[in-house]
């Protein structure tokens, strides 16, 4: 149908008939809106029967299909192997058992949609209705008295007639925020190891520096040079019994593959002067030694020996210290969140919700041959918050 002609009465609009305004003769039937006074240009199944019986037969076909969705997918959970794998072009190989359900179950719902979306469209009440908008304003008699309060307040108060009373209450207000702001330096109480440093400073320095000689890492035991069984994922290698604390390390102490937890050679010292932990929270690191043509890239030129790469040991994303070390990916394995960093790479992330690499310790070899920083971290240890605060 293309004709233009006024609406016909709908009788789903409560007898309000289509021509007439909608403000006036004919009142609207509680619940419904009046019927806009506009030309109407009716749908083929406001008008041809057959049309209508069509589109009923579409919708319900929808609903059909979308009950036989649910029950191939209820067929596929209990039918497919949760093991089988097909490959779907682009996709490349994935779980049948996972295509299955979510195809099967992704049909039941956009038909059961579509089908709602049919049955508006075709079949509903198609009119157009006109809703009278409240008025927003307040009642003249409301806003007089709200002028009237605040006049008298005003008035009782003697604020408009105290001026050195209203000026100095101003100040009062303003200056009122200032401790507030003042107390945030107690969050920092500078002791004889922080006198003269900011929190910036405190925060995006660690102990290491040219020269510090790096150390194995105390706290933990055990024997020297070990692969991990199955040579898969490396724990940190252990320190033998006659280097178990404190020891300098020479490149060679580090077989390839292996991992050892160090920190600086000053901490020891830091730690029981300052009875605390906070220097090794941003201090310890992990060395790993690869061959040298399996280091795909560095935060710095050279800033390995000999295949032997120093990491931060602490999580760029909320700070838990990591030792998982996958020898034959280079992949390093945070425990917490599962944050993944490749060590060939660049300490890039690989996987998870850490947003930032873990960073790179340059490192060289003193006069004797041991281990040492060049310099400190070229970027904040720790969690990422660091470098956006
Ligand atoms: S702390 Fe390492 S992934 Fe969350």
């Amino acid at each position: 149908m293309t004709d233009i002609s006024p609406h016909q009465d709908t009788p789903s609009q409560g007898g309000a008939p289509h021509g007439s305004n909608g403000h006036g003769n004919a009142p609207a039937r509680l619940g419904y809106s009046p019927v806009a006074d506009i030309p109407h240009k009716p749908r083929a199944t406001d008008t041809d029967p057959k049309a209508a019986r069509r589109a009923e037969r579409q919708v319900a076909t929808m609903f059909l299909l979308s009950m036989l969705f649910v029950v191939l997918f209820v067929v596929a959970y209990i039918a497919i192997d949760p093991t089988a794998v097909v490959y779907i072009p682009v996709l490349g190989a994935v779980g049948a058992s996972n295509v299955a359900l979510g195809f099967t179950m992704g049909m039941a719902i956009l038909l059961v949609g579509t089908g709602a979306i049919q049955w508006a469209k075709k079949l509903m009440p198609d009119v157009e209705v006109v809703q009278d908008r409240h008025d927003m304003s307040s009642p003249k008699r409301a806003s007089a008295e709200a002028e009237a309060n605040y006049e008298r307040g005003k008035e009782e108060s003697g604020f408009a007639r105290f001026r050195l009373i209203r000026r100095t209450l101003i100040g009062a207000l303003v200056l009122f925020p200032i401790p507030l702001v003042v107390m945030l330096r107690d969050l920092w109480t500078p002791d004889e190891f922080t006198k003269g440093k900011s929190p910036a400073d405190l925060l995006s320095t660690t102990l290491w520096a040219q020269g510090t000689r790096i150390i194995s890492d105390g706290t933990y035991q055990g024997s020297h040079g070990g692969e991990d069984s199955g040579g898969e994922v490396a724990g940190e290698v252990e320190a033998s019994e006659d280097s178990v604390a404190f020891r300098p390390i020479r490149p060679e102490d580090l077989p390839v593959g292996g991992l050892i937890a160090a920190i600086p050679a000053d901490l020891p010292e830091v730690e029981e002067l300052e009875g605390n932990f906070n220097a090794r929270g941003k201090a310890a690191i992990i060395l790993v030694r690869m061959e040298p043509d399996e280091i795909r890239s560095q935060q710095g030129e050279g800033w390995d020996y000999q295949g032997i790469l120093a990491y931060s040991k602490i999580c760029t994303h909320v700070g838990c210290p990591i030792a998982l070390y996958e020898q034959r990916t280079h992949h390093l394995l945070c425990p917490c969140h599962q944050s993944t960093f490749d060590l060939a790479d660049s300490g890039n992330v690989v996987f998870g919700p850490a947003a930032r690499r873990m960073p790179q310790l340059p490192i060289g070899v003193d006069e004797e041959g041991f281990l040492v920083a060049m310099s400190d971290f070229q970027e904040p240890i720790g969690p990422s918050f660091w470098e956006r605060g």
